[in-house]
């Protein structure tokens, strides 16, 4: 009889013990993937501040519920790299002369870059976080300064602001307006045309009021899909699609890079909504230009990632052009 309980009482210990090495291996592999380097950066940058409180207690981990990584650009663009890879298939006539809005712009280096290298007449970055909108008003204001004062080439001034994507002391929040005058303040009437070209706010796109008189002849939302299908199901994926549309002008393109499905599973943990909303997805990546076209109404589409090299691994993703 003694032995049967005992037994019962080692039985149960295991069961226990491999409950919390499922519950320990699905928290890793929910970290894994897109933001893995993230979760990795943070880890070390917490390490090296603060090593005796690390031994005695762990740290809680930062989440990102809307894909809105801080240091985003810090590992997607590798050091070495002039600027983001996809900037070499994107296309001239996209933007120069153009009114574009960039939906998800994180801390704003690509916006900026495109700004630059394509001409835009205007570009509007928006993203859910407000710590990232400051984070890209000042990249902004280092963009220009490293232009006009260091004189230097467009490389360094990219691997400069990079290297600070990483570098979170200066964020502080507060509200788009100001942060654009701070981000001028101090600077030349000569330093200032970047800061006409390039704005930026806080916004949630899915639940945002549409202005009317707000048109675009250019949108862009790169890696951004997975996280509004995420937090917000078919509905917002839809309304994400019907927003731009009603927001392009006749003949305006749409930039789509969507996650692949596959990536779904690698964040579907982060919050109780994701999970849920996971569970009862329909509308699966593959079938996006299907809605595009025949539901949404875009006229035709164009793949252009076949010219798209040296992308970090996870970061080779297809990218699309609809035309209104
Ligand atoms: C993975 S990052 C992609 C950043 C950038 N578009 C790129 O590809 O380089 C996704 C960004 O989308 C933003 N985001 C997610 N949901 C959003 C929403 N509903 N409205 C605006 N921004 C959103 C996040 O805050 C995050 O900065």
């Amino acid at each position: 009889m003694r032995d049967e309980k005992e037994e019962v009482k080692i039985t149960e210990k295991k069961k226990k013990k491999k409950n919390k090495q499922k519950l320990k291996n699905q928290e890793e592999k929910q970290n894994e993937g897109e933001d893995k380097n993230t979760v990795k950066e943070e880890k070390d940058t917490k390490e090296k501040a603060q090593p005796q409180i690390n031994n005695k207690k762990r740290k809680r981990k930062e989440v990102f519920p809307f894909g809105n990584y801080r240091g985003y650009y810090g590992y997607r663009i590798g050091q070495d790299m002039d600027e983001d890879p996809r900037l070499k298939v994107f296309k001239e006539e996209w933007f120069q002369g153009k009114d574009c809005l960039d939906i998800g712009c994180n801390s704003g280096i690509v916006t900026i870059q495109i700004a630059k290298k394509f001409h835009c007449r205007r570009i509007l970055g928006i993203d859910i976080d407000p710590d990232r909108i400051s984070d890209a008003y000042w990249h902004l204001r280092k963009f220009v300064r490293v232009e006009h004062v260091g004189k230097s080439s467009t490389k360094a001034s990219t691997v400069e602001v990079t290297e600070k994507a990483n570098d979170s002391e200066h964020c502080t929040t507060s509200s788009s307006a100001k942060e654009k005058e701070l981000a001028k303040d101090g600077l030349h009437s000569a330093e200032r045309d970047l800061f006409d070209i390039v704005s930026f706010r806080k916004e949630n796109f899915v639940q945002s009021w549409c202005r009317p008189e707000e048109h675009y002849d250019t949108i862009l939302c790169l890696s951004v899909t997975k996280w509004i299908h995420l937090n917000w199901g078919d509905d917002g994926l839809i309304t994400l699609f019907s927003k731009i549309w009603r927001l392009l002008r006749p003949g305006g393109i749409l930039v789509l890079e969507p996650q692949p499905w596959r990536s779904y599973e690698n964040n579907h943990l982060v919050s109780e909504t994701t999970a849920k909303n996971y569970r009862s997805i329909i509308f699966r990546p593959k079938c996006f230009t299907e809605i595009l076209l025949d539901k949404i109404g875009f006229r035709k589409v164009e793949e252009v990632t076949s010219a798209l090299t040296g992308s970090k691994v996870g970061f080779d993703r297809p990218i699309f052009a609809y035309h209104k």
